[in-house]
């Protein structure tokens, strides 16, 4: 059997990261591949309430540490339930957002406590980390533009001034930088077929 992956998209609002997780999921489906698209928050049955919670009761606000609480307790089910099990049995897991989301929203981008992060992602994952990272990269002002065009009753952080979504720009390559091995910054600005290029030769790489 062969050994599983784990794929994952990163970035602010309105990147375009969702479209390019489906993407390459039907593209490595074509190829034969065994492939799980899933996201965060949610992705479990439980997990998908839980983003509603947040979503619909404004999350966003929430104390720091209730969002990062809340974060880490949908993604142990996510990866306990589904992320684990699936890669163990050789399947590539392809999720939209990950821990990197909880790093660059709550952490950096809005001040949280960085160790308070560290000791739940050990908690919570141990030394387990994505096989491969796209951080999806745009200027804010054109992400917003974008993420205001989608059909998304959700009530997520786009509401927030523009200075949240540079520290948020600036927090997501500060993790790029940091973490050269799985990561690679995408510029989100090109059109959509060069972009789903450049992903599917750098996962060609990792399979
Ligand atoms: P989406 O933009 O991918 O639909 O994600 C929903 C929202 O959840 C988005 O505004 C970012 C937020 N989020 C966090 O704040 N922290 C996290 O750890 C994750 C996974 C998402």
């Amino acid at each position: 059997m062969s050994q599983g992956k784990f794929i994952t998209f990163e970035g602010g609002e309105g990147t375009g990261k969702t479209t390019q997780s489906r993407l390459l999921s039907e593209r490595l489906q074509k190829e034969g591949y065994d492939v799980v698209l899933t996201r965060e928050p949610g992705g479990t049955q439980a997990g998908e309430a839980l983003r509603d919670v947040f979503v619909s009761h404004e999350g966003q606000n929430w104390p720091l540490s209730a969002q990062m609480l809340f974060m880490f307790t949908a993604r142990s089910l996510h990866y306990e339930h589904i992320i684990k099990p699936e890669i163990e049995i050789g399947k590539i897991v392809i999720c939209d957002r990950f821990a990197d989301s909880t790093l660059a929203y709550q952490g950096y981008a809005l001040g949280g406590n960085i160790d308070q992060f560290e000791s739940l992602k050990k908690m919570v994952l141990g030394d387990f980390e994505p096989d491969l990272t796209f951080m999806f990269d745009i200027d804010p002002f054109e992400g917003l533009i974008r993420a205001s065009g989608r059909d998304n009753q959700e009530d997520t952080f786009e509401e927030k001034d523009i200075s949240f979504h540079e520290k948020l720009r600036q927090a997501y390559l500060d993790i790029a930088e940091n973490n050269p091995d799985r990561c690679h910054v995408i510029d989100a600005a090109e059109e959509i077929d060069t972009i789903s290029t450049q992903i599917w030769d750098k996962v060609k790489e990792v399979l």
